[in-house]
């Protein structure tokens, strides 16, 4: 089949917390963007519970793909694909997209795309502007990932560095949960950092020499600190906590792209939402005289239409994938190399 400007995907989005639905036309053109989520029955757990998460995605996901297609005002006649997120992330959660997504294809008699969800999240910057330049190097920093990835060309990957310990979105949850402030955790740091003060605690920055992350130090840190002194403002040390780790990402990715030479710097996944490190990107890039990216927050955390615009990509390059595809709960991004410095 010809994968065009006019090609229309419905992309499926079930790996965590989030059920979602979305209508892409020819990889970038957006009609339409449906996002449910079961966050609120998983508070009370302090994370996410995969049965949960499962049975919410059972009830949600007919009248989410239901309500993208009727968004998107195109009929359900005119989709030329249906693709779905098949890893990594929670089985249960996983099978239901895949199967849905299966499901309709078989009906409707079109392709299935088999999507890698962190692929997914490189592509949500080109999604909001397809004009950026390669070769690029994008920040994926999530719940379970914090990677620097340079991306050469369409499907070329290449990992730069990546946490020892930790992901970002993690040490923010953790964090979060030791102060009390709740559950998620970035959106909290982020909401208490505003009244503290950031210089108020020097917690440790990023390990010297390496393009790698660690972030498990510092959460100790942190939990040592208010122990220490349990009169501490938690405003104050959420400030210094988030500048910590706002810090060391700026500073890897900065290091990064000089490195490789590339010509812009693309933020993505759950914690590029967080408003510090939106700041501090924008301000890098402009001093290193580089493009930079920071995809709107609806884009950053999880969703369906970087699923349709992965799916189209991947559908032009590789095809339909095979109805005997699975769901891969620890599918790694395909990397043409590691990097050697
Ligand atoms: O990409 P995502 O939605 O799901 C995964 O694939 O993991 O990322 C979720 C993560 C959570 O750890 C959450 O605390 C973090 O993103 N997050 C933030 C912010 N909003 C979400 N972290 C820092 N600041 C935020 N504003
Ligand atoms: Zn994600």
């Amino acid at each position: 089949m010809t994968v065009d400007e006019s090609t229309v995907v419905l992309g499926l989005e079930t790996s965590c917390d989030e059920t979602a639905a979305s209508v892409v036309m020819g990889g970038s053109d957006v009609l339409s963007s449906v996002i449910n989520t079961s966050i609120e029955q998983h508070v009370p757990f302090g994370g996410v519970v995969p049965e949960i998460a499962s049975r919410a995605h059972v009830e949600l996901i007919a009248p989410v793909i239901a309500q993208a297609i009727e968004e998107s005002g195109v009929a359900d006649t005119r989709i030329d694909a249906v693709a779905a997120t098949v890893g990594p992330g929670l089985i249960g959660a996983l099978l239901v997209g895949v199967a849905a997504a299966k499901a309709l294809a078989l009906v409707w008699d079109v392709p299935f795309v088999g999507v890698n969800h962190l692929e997914a999240h490189l592509y949500a910057g080109l999604l909001e502007d397809p004009s950026l330049e390669l070769p690029l190097v994008v920040l994926l920093v999530s719940g379970g990932h914090t990677m620097l990835i340079e991306m050469s060309a369409h499907g070329q990957y290449r990992l730069l560095g990546e946490t020892i310990d930790d992901a970002a979105g993690e040490a923010f949850d953790k964090v979060a949960r030791f102060l009390g402030l709740g559950y998620p955790g970035g959106p909290a740091i982020d909401r208490e950092a505003q009244y503290g003060d950031p210089t108020a605690v020097a917690f440790p920055r990023a390990i010297p020499d390496s393009l790698n992350f660690s972030f498990s130090g510092l959460k100790t840190a942190v939990m040592n600190h208010v122990r220490k002194h349990p009169d501490s403002v938690t405003a104050d040390i959420a400030a210094s906590f988030q500048t910590a780790v706002v810090d060391s990402l700026v500073a890897k990715a900065r290091r990064a792209a000089r490195e490789v030479g590339a010509k812009g710097l693309v933020l993505g996944g759950g914690v590029a939402a967080n408003s510090l490190l939106r700041q501090r990107w924008a301000t890098a890039c402009d001093e290193d005289g580089i493009q930079a990216f920071v995809p709107s927050r609806a884009m950053c955390t999880d969703n369906a239409a970087m699923i349709a615009a992965a799916g189209w990509y991947r559908l032009k390059s590789d095809g339909p994938t095979s109805l005997d595809c699975g769901a891969y709960p620890g599918l790694r991004l395909p990397l043409v190399q590691s990097y050697t410095p």
